[in-house]
This record gives structure tokens, C-alpha cells and sequence, in this order.
């Protein structure tokens, strides 16, 4: 018997944006992803976008081509709650449909709320994540008609997620996920796990934003890149070793915290496919 799960991670694969000339990487991806022979496969958010449906089963397709047996876990992304329709309710789809709409399609199964022990001793945990302005920008000021809540700096809307989804009060939806996230950490330790691999797919420590554009507009959109409240509650819990997350689409890998924690982004983005992998002990 093996004394570690193999995990292999990927995030913001976009797959409603692939273009039909990136065809040959995303098969190698999916390739090279099957040759690492991985136990768990977790996508960390931002899989699919507007269109849902269509490249949810031709991502299921390709996981039961190349990585069969693994077992397939994901956090959805801001990108995976939007939704055309002006009635959309964004946190019921989030609570309901969502989870349904990706097990059927691409046999993902949903990790918010649900977590999971595997091998009698490791927990997963994961989360969408969201924002709460924590990581915004220190010093940046904003003009009178600029605002974080409306997503607007200089008259531009820097942020769709204003545009394609229904949440009015990022801090209050982002203070529910905290919440929930913390009492999922407990019943994993309460259901014996002694080591805990956390996702979320928002950043959860200042450490991991990367201020690489001297463009005032990403400086803006820092505000959503996520939310230190995240990281205190998975710092708070000694038995977290490793944090995985996406957003950014900017790979990194970094210690946070006193504990030996380490807190890695997968990065990623359009055409773009990355992925790693990591041997967790039993
Ligand atoms: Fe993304
Ligand atoms: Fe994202």
C-alpha cells in the first residue's frame, strides 16, 4: 500500500475560451496531467464561464480519457457562477444547480461545503472563496465616482463579475464562505484527518499578491483577488500543510504563516493550461 495520495491540481482553465487552435496544447496537457498517474485530480475554479454545458463535457470526456481513475474535485471559480440570464440568482445557483450541472457533465465533484477525508487520515477542504476588498491596494486612491462595491475606477467597470453575477455585498458573501470553510476544516479534523489540504480559488494571503502591472487598473482589481480572512482561518488550524489556489492566473509558491504552511498558485489562464502535482502523506 502506498504511504501518500498523489494530487494533481490545475485551475483557470477557461475552457469556454479555448481556441480551436490551441488544440494540440490542451491535448498535450491532458496528456502529460494522465502521466503523472495522479489519486485526486482538484480543479481550483474558473473552469468554464458563460458557457457552462458544452465545455464541462468535453473536459469530462478528456478526464476519462487520460486520468481514468482519479478522483475528480473541484472548487468553482467567480468565472463559473456567471450567468447570462438578467434574473440570475448568483448564490442560489452557488448553493444548488452548480453542483449538479458539473457532477452530470464532467463527474466533478463539489468541494465547498462537502469536504472530504481520503485514505482514512487526509482532509480536503476548498472553496470558491471570494473578495473582500482586504487585499485592495494600500494607498490607491479612488476618485468620487470610484468605488470597490461598484467595481468602477476612473469610468471604467474594471470587474464582470458586476456584470454577469447577482452578489450586491461582496463582504457579507465573502464572510458566509470564511464561515463555511473554518466549520468545514473542523469536521474533517473531527473526522480523524491529521493533515488538510485547503483550496480556494481566490488568493487567501497578501504574501501571494504580485503587483506585476505598473497599469492602475490591475492595481484597482487587486481589491478582488481575494481575502486575508481566508488565510487566517486556514493559518488558524495547525493541521493545514498546503494551500492551492488560482484567480491570478500568476504561478507561485510561497511559506505563509508559522507553521510550515505552504500556499501555492497554480496560475493558468486562457490557452494557458497548468497544473502540478504533490505527494501528500498519509
Ligand atoms: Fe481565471
Ligand atoms: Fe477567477
Amino acid at each position: 500500500m502506498s504511504e501518500y495520495l498523489r494530487f494533481a491540481f490545475t485551475s483557470d482553465l477557461h475552457l469556454d475560451r479555448r481556441s480551436p487552435e490551441a488544440a494540440p496544447r490542451w491535448e498535450r496537457f491532458f496528456a502529460e496531467l494522465g502521466e503523472t498517474r495522479p489519486d485526486v485530480v482538484v480543479l481550483c475554479g474558473d473552469i468554464v464561464g458563460l458557457d457552462k454545458e458544452g465545455p464541462l463535457r468535453e473536459l469530462g470526456a478528456a478526464l476519462d480519457r487520460h486520468v481514468p481513475d482519479a478522483q475528480r474535485l473541484f472548487v468553482p471559480g467567480n468565472h463559473d457562477l456567471w450567468q447570462r440570464d438578467p434574473d440570475r440568482d448568483t448564490e442560489r445557483f452557488y448553493a444548488g444547480e452548480l453542483a449538479a450541472l458539473f457532477r452530470e457533465t464532467a463527474g466533478l465533484s463539489l468541494l465547498d461545503g462537502a469536504p472530504r477525508v481520503l485514505g482514512g487520515t487526509i482532509g480536503v477542504v476548498g472553496s470558491l472563496g471570494w473578495y473582500d476588498y482586504s487585499l485592495a491596494a494600500p494607498g490607491l486612491v479612488l476618485g468620487p465616482r470610484d468605488s470597490y462595491e461598484r467595481k468602477t475606477f476612473h469610468g471604467h467597470r474594471v470587474w464582470n463579475d458586476a456584470r454577469w453575477t447577482s452578489i450586491e455585498d461582496d463582504r457579507a458573501f465573502c464572510a458566509r464562505l470564511v464561515a463555511q470553510l473554518d466549520a468545514d476544516i473542523d469536521e474533517v479534523k473531527r473526522r480523524g484527518a491529521r493533515r488538510v489540504v485547503a483550496i480556494t480559488h481566490t488568493l487567501a494571503f497578501a504574501e501571494m499578491v504580485r503587483s506585476v502591472h505598473e497599469k492602475p487598473l490591475w492595481t484597482f482589481a487587486q481589491a478582488f483577488h481575494g481575502s486575508t480572512a481566508l488565510g487566517e482561518v486556514i493559518a488558524g488550524h495547525a493541521e493545514v500543510a498546503l494551500h492551492v489556489c488560482g484567480h491570478t492566473h500568476l504561478p507561485a509558491e510561497m511559506r505563509v504563516g508559522g507553521n510550515g504552511l505552504v500556499s501555492v498558485n497554480v496560475g493558468g489562464g486562457y490557452d494557458r493550461p497548468r497544473s502540478f502535482v504533490r505527494d501528500v502523506p498519509l
